[in-house]
């Protein structure tokens, strides 16, 4: 794109008489599209899903076998020792969805009415959900801005006798602060369970994200870097826990998996064999397009530092991969003439750059007050508890983040390198519009 004319330009223009016609072409090319200018960019974004013949093969053979379930197939049973292989645990089960795998894993570890789970605000709704499922009370610790994760030098202070579990995102496929919430999890004798759904390959010291806790959780909806419309598993280490996870998801059935013998309650949800199989095939590509995220991730992040007022989400110092599902930023509009975060969004996405600004403060839902104030929780929890609850869990710091961010999604970080350097095209050219986008947008 034209960059405005440099002093050194303007003097060599005007000495052979363009001056006038350079300046008019630099001020209509700079003109920002929202305000009828020509866009930075034109050309969509890379699309999702990413579909080759194979897939097409394994979903048909799939079809025309009849087999569609998984106890008549064995689909299933070979992605899960794929995926179990890939990121090195001892057991996955692939579940219906990431929501049942966070279930699943709650439940087996005995999660209930009465207990309290540490869980982040700046996360999917699912996370909190899958807790309340249980009948078990939410207790949001506050975001570090920097990170956009849970953040971890908080969460002790948020521990009573009840907390049964500390449930940390890998929010936009960045690690959460693994080392402290492990050693907290050790010293208080209390589970860890990994919401990875954002996650797949992410590393935390060249182990991957989803085995250091006691049980890690994937989504593979629509959107997710591995893909099967809807879809889900629980990595674990643990033997026993994985017995139990097996046999809750499959209506508590024991060891034989089909039949009318029951161990335990349960509940049917099991991956179907078109997802498994779909799974199967979309892995083979995952690790080459995770890759090409982080490549794009790191040109987009050196350049994006020196934008006054773009602050790239940072990662900790023991986050040895990013899944980049997201890619994440804080926009802070006094660098930008007091433009609004949604007048930024807009005129960026004129420029042909699509943005979000992602969550809302999740702890100030008013469905988790009317949760809590249902029958069954007031049969559980003390009048005391549940009115304390509202002012027990403030999270400061995730309000402003959530006035502040801009996330891209993972497809835009799948195409070459100039597509980045776009993105910053765009953002530059917003700043230096952003005192007529003030007033005119
Ligand atoms: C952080 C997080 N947790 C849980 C989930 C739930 O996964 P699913 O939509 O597959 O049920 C998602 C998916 O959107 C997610 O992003």
């Amino acid at each position: 794109m034209p960059k405005p004319l440099t002093r050194r330009e303007v003097l060599g223009a005007a000495s052979t008489g363009l001056v006038a016609a350079k300046v008019a072409h630099s001020a209509t090319t700079d003109k920002p599209a929202v305000l009828g200018g020509s866009p930075v960019r034109t050309k969509p974004f890379p699309s999702w899903p990413v579909i080759a013949e194979s897939d097409e093969r394994a979903f048909m053979q799939v079809l025309r076998g009849g087999k569609w379930n998984r106890l008549d197939g064995d689909c299933a049973r070979r992605f899960e020792e794929t995926w179990a292989a890939t990121l090195g645990a001892k057991h996955c089960l692939a579940t219906a969805n990431g929501t049942s795998a966070l279930i699943i894993s709650l439940n087996a570890l005995g999660i209930g009415p009465g207990d309290e789970v540490i869980v982040p605000p700046y996360t999917f709704v699912a996370t909190v959900n899958a807790v309340l499922m249980q009948h078990a009370i939410p207790v949001f610790v506050d975001t570090d801005p920097e990170t956009f994760q849970i953040d971890a030098r908080k969460i002790e202070a948020a521990l009573t006798e009840r907390t049964r579990c500390i449930l940390p995102v890998h929010l936009g496929g960045s690690p959460a602060d693994m080392d402290a919430i492990l050693e907290i999890g050790r010293k208080h004798k209390i589970p860890v369970v990994e919401d990875a759904c954002q996650a797949h390959l992410a590393e935390w010291r060249r182990r991957k994200v989803s085995t250091l806790g006691a049980l890690g959780c994937f989504s593979f909806q629509a959107s997710k870097n591995l893909n099967s419309g809807e879809g889900g598993a629980l990595l674990t280490n643990d033997s026993d826990l994985y017995r139990v996870c097996q046999s809750f998801h499959n209506n508590g059935r024991g060891d034989t998996g089909s039949g009318f013998g029951y161990v335990r309650n349960g509940a049917n949800l099991r991956i179907t064999e078109f997802q498994a199989a779909l799974l199967t095939e979309q892995l083979k590509r995952v690790e080459e397009q995770s890759r090409t995220r982080e490549r794009n991730a790191a040109h987009l992040t050196k350049q994006l530092a020196e934008i006054p007022g773009i602050r790239p989400a940072r990662m900790y110092d023991g986050a040895t991969r990013n899944a980049y599902h997201l890619y994440m930023f804080r926009y802070d509009k006094a660098q930008f003439a007091g433009l609004s975060r949604a007048r930024f969004l807009k005129a960026l996405e004129a420029e042909g750059i699509p943005a979000s600004g992602g969550y809302t403060p999740l702890n100030k839902e008013p469905f988790l007050k009317h949760t809590l104030d249902s029958r069954a929780y007031r049969a559980i929890y003390p009048a005391k508890q549940l009115a304390e609850w509202t002012e027990r869990n403030q999270c400061p710091a995730n309000d402003q983040l959530c006035q502040e961010a801009v996330w891209f999604t993972q497809t835009m970080l799948l195409g070459p390198r100039e597509d980045m350097d776009q993105i910053v095209e765009a953002i530059r050219k917003i700043q230096r519009q952003a005192g007529t986008l003030q007033t005119r947008s």
